[in-house]
């Protein structure tokens, strides 16, 4: 299977049988293609989308629900964390036990500066960068695009699976996250009264 072994991958088997059926014969696919797919297996999507598709407003998540807060750092948690400069300053603090990457492109950020001996984050200055990085890491590794609006849209030709947690109620915003239709609906994760956690996985 490739790059799409269960063991190298957070897909499980029958997501992978998924993979492989859009690419029956992945030696005839393109260079490129074969590189997209390559990163797809080790790179994936976490967002929480309220009813009416707002996921956060004024810079900030328009919601606290602190069983979503955990069910987010148990998918993350010992994996790498890929975020917009707006979404980490918002978090305020390096997500702990993960390896973070902030994509910025100013040169003179003050957190790199701040953070620059930690050893803790990582500042990418493009997608190109943010990509090669995913593309050079070692199998086992995964990656979760964490948000926000601007980075989600950029990594989504990209991601192979997306972990979507719905809130079952409709809020005023000005940042925004829709599944687009390439994704179907996998298993459910997570539910409980306040939200509703399910895998989606790329079909095409
Ligand atoms: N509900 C959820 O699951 C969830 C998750 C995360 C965030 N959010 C929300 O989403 C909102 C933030 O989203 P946002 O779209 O405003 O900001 P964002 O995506 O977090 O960050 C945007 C910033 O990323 C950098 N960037 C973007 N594309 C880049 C590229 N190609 N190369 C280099 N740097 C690039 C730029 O930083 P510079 O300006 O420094 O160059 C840009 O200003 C907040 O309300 C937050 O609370 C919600």
């Amino acid at each position: 299977m490739g790059v799409f072994s269960k063991s190298q991958s957070w897909l499980n088997f029958e997501e992978v049988v998924i993979f492989a059926k859009i690419s029956p014969n992945k030696r005839s696919l393109p260079t490129c293609a074969r590189a997209a797919m390559s990163i797809a297996s080790k790179l994936s999507i976490i967002v929480a989308v309220s009813k009416n598709g707002i996921i956060g407003k004024n810079g900030r998540i328009p919601w606290h629900i602190p069983e979503e807060l955990k069910f987010f750092k148990s998918i993350t948690m010992g994996h790498t964390v890929i975020m917009g400069r707006k979404t980490f300053e918002s978090i305020g603090r390096v997500l702990p036990g993960r390896r973070n990457l902030v994509v910025t492109r100013s040169e003179n950020w003050f957190f790199e500066n701040y953070y620059k001996n930690s050893g803790q984050i990582s500042v990418l200055g493009s997608m190109d960068l943010a990509l090669n990085v995913i593309r050079d890491s070692p199998i086992p590794e995964h990656f979760w695009v964490i948000g926000g609006e601007e980075i989600y849209r950029q990594f989504l030709p990209y991601v192979g699976a997306i972990v979507c947690s719905e809130i079952p109620a409709t809020c005023d915003g000005d940042a925004f996250f829709q599944i687009p239709r390439a994704f179907v609906r996998g298993e459910k994760l997570c539910e409980c009264s306040q939200f509703v956690a399910h895998k989606w996985i790329r079909t095409e």
